[in-house]
């Protein structure tokens, strides 16, 4: 996507890389909308650093933020233990993508066949390919997901705008490219479908005011940031179309697990009609998990991120303020899960289908 009129992933090699091998670079995440500044990875403990900080985050780019910690790591040391210890380092950054877990496996998988003379090399051209899979699956979710905000449009006579209501950020700041439930919007807006969207603002941390809004806005599309209690409210009224959101790991039952709101919209959705559509690219997907919430693990960050917020002050400096009274405790459970009976579809890279176990195995028989 652009920024600035400029195209831009999330994360690439280094310009100065020799023969696909080099520092690996990134947006740091944590200083949007302020301030867009890129981040020079030179370590697999600084590729761990920017995942667990949050300089990249969304299930996809942790994916392929592992994958290439993992490749920084082989080219300090590319022997059997120091593979296995970036791949613990790695895996307890974040708990609940489960795509960390599926990019780490990847790599050891392809790693460990390999004499470790080779094994820089491979790494690299690994991750850059486990990153340009990515890129596919979100442009392919992107298309089908168009074809249902072009129903919705349909629908409305082709005469009205089409309001979609996302949270947190599942756009391209999530992946490495185009985005899972913004890139549906992303192709529809493209394609002329007047489309419009109502950002939840996300707390505690606020992806959906600071990220969401501000790729929207590079973009052209229209949007309007929302607080997060207002999503009910405006589906009552009848001025949202329909939901999309990302997800950060979806058992093979059809339960999606995403940013902690996400199941109070798909509740709100349900009791008024609203079509309620989940960005689901097939590395999300936790063949191993059959009850959300039994079986998805729920991170839980510091409880700071609740106490407290951060923004631009009047001076246009990036400031952090308190919200709460010393002694007030709090808790930051970062995501929930929105059972499978709340969702409307699943929009996965090579079609839409029922959050239900049958139709996931249809669409993925390889996986069965
Ligand atoms: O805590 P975050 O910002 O990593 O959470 C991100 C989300 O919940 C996204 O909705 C999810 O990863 C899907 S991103 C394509």
């Amino acid at each position: 996507m652009r920024v600035g009129g400029t195209p831009h992933r999330t994360i690439w090699l280094a310009a100065d890389a020799v023969s696909g091998i080099g520092d690996v670079e990134i947006i740091d995440q944590t200083k949007l909308p302020h301030e867009f500044t890129t981040v020079r990875l030179t370590t697999m403990e600084e590729a761990g650093f920017a995942i667990k900080d949050m300089w990249v985050r969304g299930a996809p780019l942790i994916g392929a933020t592992a994958a290439y910690g993992v490749a920084l790591a082989m080219r300090t040391d590319p022997s059997e233990a120091h593979l296995a210890k970036a791949y613990d380092h790695l895996f307890n950054t974040r708990p609940t993508a489960v795509n960390l877990r599926w990019a780490l496996d990847d790599m050891t998988r392809l790693l460990s066949a390999l004499p470790p003379d080779q094994r820089i090399m491979a790494a690299f051209r690994r991750a850059a390919e486990i990153s340009d899979e990515d890129v596919a699956i979100c442009a392919s979710i992107g298309e089908h997901g168009k074809a249902v905000i072009e129903a919705a449009w349909d629908k409305k006579g082709r005469a009205e705008t089409v309001n979609v209501l996302t949270h947190c950020n599942a756009g391209w700041l999530a992946t490495v490219d185009w985005g899972t439930a913004l890139a549906p919007i992303y192709k529809a807006y493209d394609s002329g479908i007047p489309v419009h969207v109502w950002v939840d603002e996300t707390r505690p941390r606020n992806q959906g005011a600071s990220l969401t809004a501000w790729e929207l806005a590079q973009h052209g599309v229209d949007h309007t940031v929302i607080v997060d209690n207002a999503g009910g409210h405006l589906m009552q009224h009848g001025m949202v179309d329909l939901c999309i959101t990302g997800t950060d790991r979806t058992t093979y039952t059809g339960d999606v697990c995403n940013k902690i709101g996400t199941y109070l919209k798909a509740l709100a959705a349900q009791d008024n009609s609203v079509p309620f559509y989940v960005g689901l690219p097939s590395p999300t997907i936790d063949w191993t998990a059959e009850d959300g919430v039994r079986d998805i693990p729920i991170e839980e960050r510091g409880t700071a991120e609740v106490s407290s917020i951060s923004g631009r002050g009047e001076d246009g400096r990036l400031r952090n303020v308190q919200l709460t009274p010393d002694t007030s405790p709090a808790a930051n459970y970062a995501f929930d899960i929105t059972p499978r009976h709340l969702i409307t579809g699943l929009i996965t890279e090579r079609g839409i289908c029922d959050a239900s176990a049958d139709s996931l195995k249809r669409l993925f028989p390889e996986m069965g």
